[in-house]
């Protein structure tokens, strides 16, 4: 996702530093950002010269130096509570004392992220939905020492970059996946029983409930790692067995088949 969050950022008129730890992921990167400008200009919703100005606002690093000069910095590896927190405490030791610290989280607590920081009143949820660049939402998640200050900064930000933010407190899976995650597990649970085929729970679901994608093709689109993942988050957070990932999903995880990304899920692609 985060080739989307600075594609965003970047098309609103911001500079922005890219950062990952592999130069082959930053050539990927920038080549969807790029893919993703085109298919906007081709549509008429970006200027034919914005493709261009927005790809020049986008610097690709390898080292987190750069955070130096940052007003805001947007996290978005792994759903990786000590991978996260490791992060953070890089971030907080090298950006500039009333940088924002933000998260691109899915399901981990914005809380304890805040709480490895000497900046807690400064960290905050800003949860962007995929496909970043067409999708209208941004979760804006308030930790237990999140300000008012950093709260109304991230809630204005995010309307200037032309989304809708929706401000949520931090309990596990926060809204949208505290009710989008037991929906997919659901749907797994159903192919798992035999109820139906993976092709008819979708159908089902597109056609009788109108949702643009069925919970199975959005599963394998999120990456099944991601959502057991959050599954686990909501189940150990929440403590009620009725998040408990389905034993299915727990082998389709280990056999690697993780959705879209590995080129096969529930459906192959
Ligand atoms: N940038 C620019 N254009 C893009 C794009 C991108 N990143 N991704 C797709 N498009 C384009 C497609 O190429 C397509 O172009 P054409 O019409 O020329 O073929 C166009 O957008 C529309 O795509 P489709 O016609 O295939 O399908 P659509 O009209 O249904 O829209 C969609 C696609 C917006 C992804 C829609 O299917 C949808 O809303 N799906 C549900 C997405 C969703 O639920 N996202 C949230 C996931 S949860 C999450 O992200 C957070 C989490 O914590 C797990």
């Amino acid at each position: 996702m985060g080739n989307g969050i600075a594609q965003v950022f970047a098309q609103a008129g911001h500079a922005v530093t890219l950062r990952d730890l592999d130069r082959p992921i930053l050539d990927r990167a920038l080549q969807a950002v790029d893919k993703s400008l085109a298919k906007l200009a081709e549509k008429g919703k970006i200027a034919p010269g914005e493709r261009e100005a927005t790809l020049g606002r986008i610097t690709a690093v390898t080292d987190l130096e750069p955070a130096a000069a940052a007003d805001l910095a947007v996290e978005a590896v792994v759903e990786d509570l000590q991978v996260k927190s490791a992060l953070f405490r890089e971030l907080d030791r090298l950006a500039p004392g009333q940088a924002i610290l933000a998260s691109n989280t899915s399901s981990i607590s914005i809380t304890k992220l805040g709480a490895v920081t000497r900046r807690p009143d400064k960290v905050i949820g800003m949860h962007f939905m995929n496909p970043v660049p067409l999708m209208a939402l941004v979760e804006v998640i308030r930790g237990q020492a999140t300000s008012d200050e950093t709260t109304r900064a991230v809630m204005d930000l995010s309307k200037a970059l032309g989304k809708t933010p929706v401000e949520v407190n931090d309990f596990p899976g926060f809204v949208s996946n505290r009710v989008l995650m037991p929906m997919i597990n659901e749907a797994i649970f159903a192919v798992y029983e035999g109820v139906a085929a993976p092709e008819a729970i979708d159908q089902v679901m597109k056609l009788g409930m109108n949702h643009p994608m069925g919970p199975l093709t959005l599963a394998d689109f999120i990456g099944l790692d991601v959502c057991l993942a959050i599954l686990n988050v909501l189940h150990d957070g929440l403590g009620d067995p009725k998040y408990r990932p389905c034993p299915l999903l727990k082998r389709m995880v280990d056999a690697g088949w993780l959705g879209r990304k590995s080129g096969r899920g529930f459906f192959g692609y």
